[in-house]
Parts: C-alpha cells; sequence; structure tokens
C-alpha cells in the first residue's frame, strides 16, 4: 500500500491534528501526516507537530496584507513542494477561494463543529443552545468553494442537555471530532469515498461502530 502524503493545515490549537497525526502512526494507516502548515506564526499546533517529528511551515496571511490570491498561492507551492497529495483543513480558519479549492478536488477535506448543513460558519456551539438544538456535533466534509458546504463524509452526534454551557458543548463534540476525522480520512486516503449527484458513497465494508458516523455507507 501507498500511503497518501497529506499535510493538515490549522490556525490554533491543533487537537484534530494530533488526532490525525495519532492515527497515521499506524503504519498500515493509508495517509501518511508529512507537513503541518499554520496561517499564524503562534498557532500552538506547530510545537505538538514539532515535538511528533513532522515538518511544519508558516505561511503567515497577515504578510500578504489583502491579497488573498497571493497567500493561496504560496500555499500551494509548499504543498505542491510536498507532493501533497490530500489537504487537511484542521481548525484553519481562513476561507479559501474557488481558484484554491480547485486545486484539491475531492482531495481537501474540513472538519466543522456543527451538524452541517446546520450552524455553518462561526460560534456554533453558542448558537445551538441559543437554537434549543437537542442534538449538536461535528461534521467532515469535502471541500467546496461555498463555506462548508461539500459532500459530507462523516458525521458524530453528541446530545445537547438543557443545561449544557458552550464550553461543556465544545468539550463534547471536540471528543467526536477526534474520533471521525481520523475515520473520515482513512476512508478518503484509501480510496473509498465517492461522490455521486453531491453525495458521498462509502465503498466496501464498514464497521457497525463506524457506520454511525458514515451517513454514505451501505446499511
Ligand atoms: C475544532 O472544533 C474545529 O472543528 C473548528 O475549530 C476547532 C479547532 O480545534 N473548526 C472550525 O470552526 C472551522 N470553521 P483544534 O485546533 O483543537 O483542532
Amino acid at each position: 500500500m501507498v500511503r497518501k502524503r497529506t499535510a493538515i493545515l490549522i490556525s490554533g490549537r491543533g487537537s484534530n491534528m494530533t488526532a490525525l497525526i495519532e492515527a497515521a502512526r499506524d503504519p498500515s494507516y493509508p495517509a501518511e501526516i508529512v507537513l503541518v502548515v499554520a496561517n499564524r506564526p503562534d498557532a500552538g499546533g506547530l510545537q505538538r507537530a514539532a515535538e511528533a517529528g513532522l515538518e511544519t511551515a508558516i505561511v503567515d496571511h497577515k504578510s500578504f496584507g489583502k491579497d488573498r490570491e497571493a497567500f493561496e498561492h504560496a500555499l500551494q507551492e509548499v504543498l505542491q513542494a510536498h507532493r501533497i497529495e490530500i489537504v487537511c483543513l484542521a481548525g484553519f480558519m481562513r476561507l479559501l477561494t474557488a481558484w484554491f479549492v480547485a486545486q484539491w478536488p475531492e482531495r481537501m477535506v474540513n472538519i466543522h463543529p456543527a451538524l452541517l448543513p446546520d450552524f455553518k460558519g462561526l460560534d456554533t456551539h453558542r448558537r445551538a443552545i441559543e437554537a434549543g438544538a437537542k442534538e449538536h456535533g461535528a461534521t467532515v466534509h469535502f471541500v467546496v468553494p461555498e463555506m462548508d458546504s461539500g459532500p459530507v463524509i462523516a458525521q458524530g452526534r453528541v446530545p445537547v442537555f438543557a443545561d449544557d454551557t458552550e464550553s461543556a458543548l465544545a468539550a463534547r463534540v471536540l471528543a467526536i471530532e477526534h474520533r471521525i476525522y481520523p475515520l473520515a480520512l482513512k476512508l478518503v486516503a484509501s480510496g473509498r469515498v465517492r461522490v455521486e449527484n453531491g453525495r458521498c458513497v462509502i465503498e466496501g465494508p464498514v464497521s457497525n461502530q463506524e457506520a454511525a458516523f458514515l451517513p454514505g455507507a451501505a446499511q
């Protein structure tokens, strides 16, 4: 098996990044994490990545001013220089242009802390509580030009309790993020996720436990 060369893009602490790095320590995992890129020099995850022995890079969006395309071209150059095949956005807080997205068709995935299509955008946990949602969660999806909108690969659900605080709910969601992101990357890297009419179809058998996270798996 040739493992897919994968880059993780971060802006912050990188706990999802760490979950992916840990999964990929298993030599039979189909993705190899070869690079972590941050758009902020102070992203806490950079140190964690370096401690894990990974190569890191900083492409600081601030040094490109308002020129989003120049920033993205610099990012693309770094990814190409490392012969990256799959890009994982893990708490990467920059919107990407249609040009950049088009460089990675069905090869760039994102994790969003909500049950998409509900609660796109920011402050998802506060908004879920305010909306009186009984259920909340996280979604891993392919990236398309429209924000938080691509085909859903995996989704994990958690209950919302009547007396929930934003931080308690965020912690519950984060724990499920750390389960579904490694699962989604495993399936994408092994070529088992096909997009059909805008929806993901998972090929081959999955365990019952995995099926609970995979809307596109055969029942
Ligand atoms: C995660 O909850 C992720 O889902 C969210 O940021 C957090 C990053 O945490 N992503 C977004 O909100 C993307 N719009 P981490 O740095 O510990 O992985």
